[in-house]
């Protein structure tokens, strides 16, 4: 894998962190490029649970490099808050194993409540955000006031931009929002004193990640959210404020697009969705909460319930050929077991026309999905190993996933463990 690209093929949360923490183990740097601490990425060793929000899921592994782009949003309380976790944890942080880009942009406490005030002022038509301050803060990078890592390590350069910056954002405290302006002052103190602590990490991560792959590094991209919370190609505006697959690298990391070789999609063997915005194949009676109950399926950063539903293989053609997968990861399939019947969606009906293809731009919200029904297999396969440990109707279930996707599964995730997955053979996939 000397450069692969690990994406969300779905709505966030499709296990990503597990699938990277594993695939970690044979990699040299593992590179965050987009998003913030919206994300939250489980990884489970041997029992302990790790959320990382900010940090790369290779951190776990001695010896990985684990670097955050420039394209990332980066919250320097929320990771330095991580940093002590972890360190309290046993885990090493210290600048030799994480990176951080001096131009990505800042998220401060006021971007924070600017996020949930944004929510407030569009009642009704709130995204329903992870609060995390990421919408305005990529909004800032775009009206270029923003302020960036570098920003926060000299008083003279941050002074001055932070004041023009808390000027503009307090006449919309004041003026529009109808609440009290930011103390200027203190948010500059705050901010210097992280941007001190920030510092040892700080780093031209671009340059290091080019010159490490030129030197035969192998790389793996850790993307955040889904593909359909894509900025441009998601449900707008029902989205994230960045590009969350394959085409957020280039710009995010500082890696040239053309030198990117694999991109590995992760999909859950079923859809979930936290936040607001359409979801076709959402269910919302029983079995909607039975696979809630059964994946336990709550927000790794909000705790929100995640809404649940089938999958949705119209979905999941767009979102492969979207990014160039060339496999895809099928996590969850343990949570199935408890099914007699599963679903999954082969077509959508909107406006009386059956489409196969994802109808990108339109309005999804009257979609009648299309489901094809196939048996469960209702035993317990979170010891299954290997394909051949699965029963028939498990494979059935997958073989069918493959086809209806286009492109070929290369593992299977049964369970929240890192060794909890089963390798695909080749034979097995086609
Ligand atoms: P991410 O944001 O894509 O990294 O995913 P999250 O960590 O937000 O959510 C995935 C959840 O599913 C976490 O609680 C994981 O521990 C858990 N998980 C990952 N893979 C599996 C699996 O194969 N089976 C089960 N039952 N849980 C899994
Ligand atoms: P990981 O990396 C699932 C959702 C929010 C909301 C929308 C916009 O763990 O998969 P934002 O705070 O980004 O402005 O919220 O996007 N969202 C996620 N949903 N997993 C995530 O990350 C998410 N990050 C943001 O719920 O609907
Ligand atoms: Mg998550």
């Amino acid at each position: 894998m000397p450069s692969t690209c690990v994406f969300g093929a779905q709505w966030g949360d499709e296990g990503k962190g597990k699938i990277i923490d594993r695939m970690a183990a044979d990699a040299d740097c593992v590179v965050r490029y987009q998003g913030g601490a919206n994300a939250g990425h489980t990884v489970v060793v041997a029992g302990e649970k790790f959320v990382l929000h900010l940090i790369p899921s290779g951190i776990l592994h001695k010896g990985t490099v684990n670097m955050i782009g420039g394209g990332v949003a980066l919250d320097p309380a929320k990771l330095l808050e991580e940093v002590d976790g972890l360190r309290e944890r046993g885990v090493t942080v210290e600048g030799q194993n994480l990176r951080v880009s001096a131009s990505a942009h800042v998220i401060f406490e006021f971007t924070r409540t600017l996020d949930g005030l944004a929510e407030r002022w569009k009642g009704d038509g709130r995204i329903g955000t992870t609060g995390r301050g990421i919408g305005p803060c990529y909004a800032d990078k775009a009206s270029r006031s923003g302020l960036r890592v570098a920003d926060l390590l000299s008083r003279e350069r941050l002074q001055p931009r932070l004041e023009r910056l808390l000027a503009e954002k307090n006449a919309l405290m004041t003026g529009v929002y109808g609440e009290e302006p930011f103390d200027v002052a203190a948010e500059l103190e705050r901010s210097l004193a992280l941007g001190e602590r920030l510092a040892p990490f700080v780093a031209d991560v671009g340059a290091e990640l080019r010159d490490a792959h030129a030197g035969g590094a192998r790389v793996l991209f850790e993307g955040a959210q889904g593909a359909l919370l894509d900025i441009d190609h998601g449900t707008y505006p029902y989205v994230t404020s960045s590009n969350t697959g394959t085409a957020g690298i280039a710009a995010g990391a500082g890696f040239p697009a053309n030198q990117l070789e694999d991109a590995v999609g992760i999909a859950k063997a079923y859809c979930t969705r936290v936040g607001e915005g359409p979801f076709p194949t959402e269910d919302h009676g029983a079995e909607g909460q039975k696979i809630r109950d059964e994946g336990n399926e709550y927000g790794a950063t909000t705790g929100r319930p995640r809404r649940c539903g089938w999958f949705d293989s119209v979905a999941m053609r767009f979102t492969c050929d979207l990014n160039g997968a060339t496999g895809l990861i099928v996590t969850n399939l343990d949570v199935l077991s408890a099914f007699d019947e599963l679903k999954v969606c082969v077509a959508y009906h909107l406006d009386g026309e059956r489409l196969e293809r994802y109808p990108s731009g339109r309005d999804l919200d009257g979609i009648e999905p299309e489901y094809v029904t196939f048996p469960g297999w209702g035993t317990d396969i979170t010891g299954a190993r290997s394909w051949d440990d699965l029963p028939a109707a498990a494979q059935a279930y997958v073989q069918h996933l493959e086809a209806l996707s286009g492109t070929p599964i290369v593992m299977l995730s049964v369970g929240p463990e890192r060794d909890q997955v089963i390798p695909m053979a080749v034979e097995a996939s086609t």
